[in-house]
């Protein structure tokens, strides 16, 4: 099986100024994240410094076509301005109890539903296109996915939700976030680690517990972090692929929005 590649097909931008590696991963309590939202006492995020990548590993990360069978991939669009327009008010948001009452209003409805319309003309799985959700994240953080446990997962994998596999993320704030991931699929991860350690791992944990076991047995394998700038999007198969968001270096509150489906990538 392939390693699961960022698909080039976005021309206004060069992916090789977009992406970082991280010296590998490691366990929360040494990172140096100081958010008010504390990490679980499992939790893993990339270990500093980031660095650029090679020409060897921009071979293998880059690809500029997704095999016709493989949904694993990852790639960045851009939302077209006429739906941008109806949504600038939520990136001046300062505070995240402002964004209620701007959810409210009619032109936020209206951007809301153009973005519905968007995702519709490359989506395979007929969900409910209701399910989306606006979020919001403190700026700051190497990861901030949180758990039902009030305190942040790290890296990890999404838990199944039917066959929707993939996530898109639109960056509705006014700063760059990022998408951190492992290229490796969850198959791949637990077929090293049992390859690595027959006893170290069980097919019916969950695939978050076979993430975490896969960095610490390999805590020099990068985490790739992909800059998504305002206004633009991700796909990734979040329930396949180790992964979290991030807002490291930023000040300002990170909006945005989510749902899960099945999409074609975009620009094949
Ligand atoms: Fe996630």
């Amino acid at each position: 099986m392939e390693e699961i590649t960022i698909v080039d097909g976005y021309n206004e931008i060069s992916f090789e100024e977009r992406v970082l590696l991280s010296s590998g991963t490691e366990s929360a309590s040494i990172s140096t994240d100081q958010a008010t939202t504390p990490y679980c006492n499992d939790a893993i995020v990339p270990r500093l410094p980031w660095r650029s990548l090679t020409s060897m590993e921009q071979k293998i990360l880059f690809s500029n076509k997704v095999d016709n069978y493989s949904n694993l991939y990852v790639t960045l669009l851009s939302i077209p301005q006429n739906i941008l327009c109806h949504l600038n008010e939520l990136g001046n948001v300062k505070h995240h109890t402002a964004l209620k009452y701007l959810l409210e209003k009619e032109s936020i409805g209206k951007g809301i539903s153009l973005i519905q319309e968007y995702i519709e003309t490359f989506r395979l799985q007929h969900a409910d296109l209701s399910k989306y959700r606006i979020g919001f994240n403190a700026p700051n953080q190497m990861t901030v996915t949180a758990g039902n446990r009030d305190c942040r997962v790290g890296l990890h994998i999404d838990n199944q939700h039917g066959s929707s596999l993939h996530r898109i993320l639109i960056n509705l704030g006014s700063q760059p976030r990022y998408f951190l991931f492992i290229n490796l699929s969850i198959q791949q991860l637990y077929r090293l680690v049992s390859e690595t350690d027959g006893n170290l791992v069980s097919e019916t944990w969950g695939s978050s517990r076979i993430g975490r076991a896969f960095m610490q047995l390999f805590p020099n394998y990068p985490v790739v972090k992909l800059k998504v700038n305002p206004g633009e999007a991700y796909i990734a198969p979040t329930e396949h692929i180790t992964h979290d968001g991030c807002t490291e270096g930023t000040n300002s509150i990170d909006v945005f929005f989510t749902m899960r489906s099945l999409f074609n990538c975009p620009h094949i």
